[in-house]
């Protein structure tokens, strides 16, 4: 398409045609309104005069015979301009008057009419219009009275010629403005559109140029900026995930390779390969648990879970992670309590929240055992709380162990981030990530903080129902003291 046919096919060159058109129209109606009045406004003043003339002339006919009349008419008729007159006789001979020729018949037809004539003083000159009026005298003498219309035909002229040259001055300018506004919108459009084109051949980072006027122009502009910012973030998001999977998966798969790879070359009997193919399903579990996992955190960070929002107290979630987790804190010798005196009324999917937590009071008994605790000098206790915090429930794990380091509290809930300090302790790096994946759905936060010494981590969630309505559930929860 040619740069001037993409021009007029702008909305910007349309719009322009179109209120051109309705100034045209509006324009013309006015000029024709006016020449039209002006026309109408001249004919009755000649009307009234000739009129006038009548009278006075009949009058004095009637006083002093066609003699008088034909020597007061000749008098008028000697007066410089556009007036004219004719007296006849009954057989249409000219007594007086300064009308030389008229179309034939006029005379014979008393009355009002338009008629050409020519001056008995330009006898070789152009014909002229006029509007006379015959009237036939007692006696059968003609009178004729007019006006020249040439005056009124050359005003109607000019307000016609004003009239053409104004509208082919406002079509111009239009025509002109039209096309500076179109460039203008359409310069922008193109570089709207190139910007498109880049960020279609993969270049995310590009932006549509906003010219600041904050026009319409620009709010969509700053809208589709606005996306384009997060979509970018989005794919880095998820390229960075698909990264990370791609490089932690590779190390326990190759571990399960290698483990398959020992057994054949090494194995001596069937109790090796065995033993062999157990570590093989063992490993293959963490495995499908990491998978699960990911899976979990993909559906709570797309809104997925949503679906399955109920109403339920999170101070029962405590309780039942408490007792759940109560046997394994006793094996390692940890005192593990439940703080949930009040109801704690949230709004949300039961199963996250409940693994959330879990995966919290897990990291405790993991990380926080009784050496670390020993180590500082404090008793080795788990603390599980529910609880109210203005229009928060807070559920907090709370430990004695060696806690996270301000620096690294950050990124310990990215995926797969595991601390130098518990590499040994089994573990995939994906619980942290859950429990802020969980509470970032439920539009809270995962929070991580000292406990001196140790950790507490917090998940605050918006409470549901009225503020300020909790109530004491009468049970004081406590999986018990290990
Ligand atoms: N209570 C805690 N005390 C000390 N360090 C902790 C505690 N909780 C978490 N961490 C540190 O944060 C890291 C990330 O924890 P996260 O729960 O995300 O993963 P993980 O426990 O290593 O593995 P997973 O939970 O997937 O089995 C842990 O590896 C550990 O280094
Ligand atoms: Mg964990």
């Amino acid at each position: 398409m040619t740069a001037l046919g993409k021009l007029i096919r702008t909305t910007a060159f349309k719009l322009t045609l179109f209120y051109l058109a309705i100034f045209i129209l509006f324009a013309a109606s006015l000029l024709g309104y006016f020449a039209l009045n002006t026309r109408r406004l001249i004919t009755e003043q000649i009307t009234a005069t000739v009129n006038g003339e009548i009278t006075g002339l009949s009058e004095q006919y009637a006083q002093g015979g066609i003699r008088r009349l034909v020597i007061v008419v000749d008098l008028r008729s000697r007066r410089p301009g556009s007036s004219l007159y004719l007296v006849t006789t009954p057989t249409g001979e000219g007594l007086a008057g300064n009308v030389g020729s008229l179309e034939p018949g006029v005379l014979d037809h008393p009355g009002w009419l338009e008629t050409s004539y020519r001056r008995l003083d330009a006898p070789e000159g152009n014909d002229h219009r006029a509007l006379v009026q015959v009237v036939q005298l007692p006696g059968g003498f003609h009178l004729l009275v007019g006006r020249d219309l040439e005056e009124r035909e050359r005003l109607f002229g000019i307000i016609a010629n004003a009239g053409q040259w104004s509208l082919a001055l406002v079509i111009v300018l239009g025509l002109v403005g039209g096309f500076f506004v179109s460039r203008r919108v359409l310069s922008r459009i193109d570089a709207m559109t190139g910007t498109a084109q880049t960020i279609m051949a993969g270049d995310l980072s590009g932006r549509l140029p906003v010219a600041g006027t904050g026009d319409e122009l620009d709010r969509l502009a700053e809208n589709v900026n606005a996306m384009l910012e997060r979509i970018e973030a989005l794919m880095r998001g998820l390229k960075e995930v698909s990264d990370n999977i791609a490089h932690d998966l590779k190390t326990p798969l190759t571990r399960l390779r290698n483990r398959c790879e020992q057994a054949l070359r090494h194995a001596s009997g069937d109790a090796d390969y065995r033993a062999a193919l157990e570590a093989t399903i063992a490993e293959s579990d963490d495995l499908i648990r990491t998978f699960d996992a990911l899976l979990l955190i993909a559906r709570a960070e797309s809104g997925q879970a949503r679906d399955n929002m109920t109403e339920f107290d999170a101070a029962e979630i405590a309780r039942d992670v408490g007792e759940l987790y109560e046997p394994l804190a006793d094996e390692k010798g940890l005192a593990l309590t439940v703080e949930a005196p009040v109801a704690a009324p949230i709004r949300g999917n039961r199963e996250l929240v409940s693994q959330a937590l879990a995966n919290l009071v897990d990291n405790a008994i993991k990380y926080a055992g009784p050496d670390s605790s020993k180590l500082n000098g404090v008793a080795a206790e788990i603390v599980v709380k529910a609880g109210n915090d203005g229009d928060r429930i807070t559920l907090s794990v709370a430990d004695r162990g060696p806690g996270i380091a301000d620096a690294d509290r950050g990124r310990v809930v990215e995926r797969f981030v595991r601390l130098e300090q518990s590499r040994s302790a089994p573990g995939s790096g994906l619980g942290l990530s859950l429990a802020s994946a969980v509470a970032r759905l439920h539009g809270g936060e995962l929070k991580l903080e000292d406990n001196h010494p140790g950790l507490r981590s917090t998940i605050a969630l918006p409470r549901a129902g009225p503020a300020g309505a909790a109530a004491p559930t009468g049970s004081t929860g406590a999986a018990g003291t290990g």
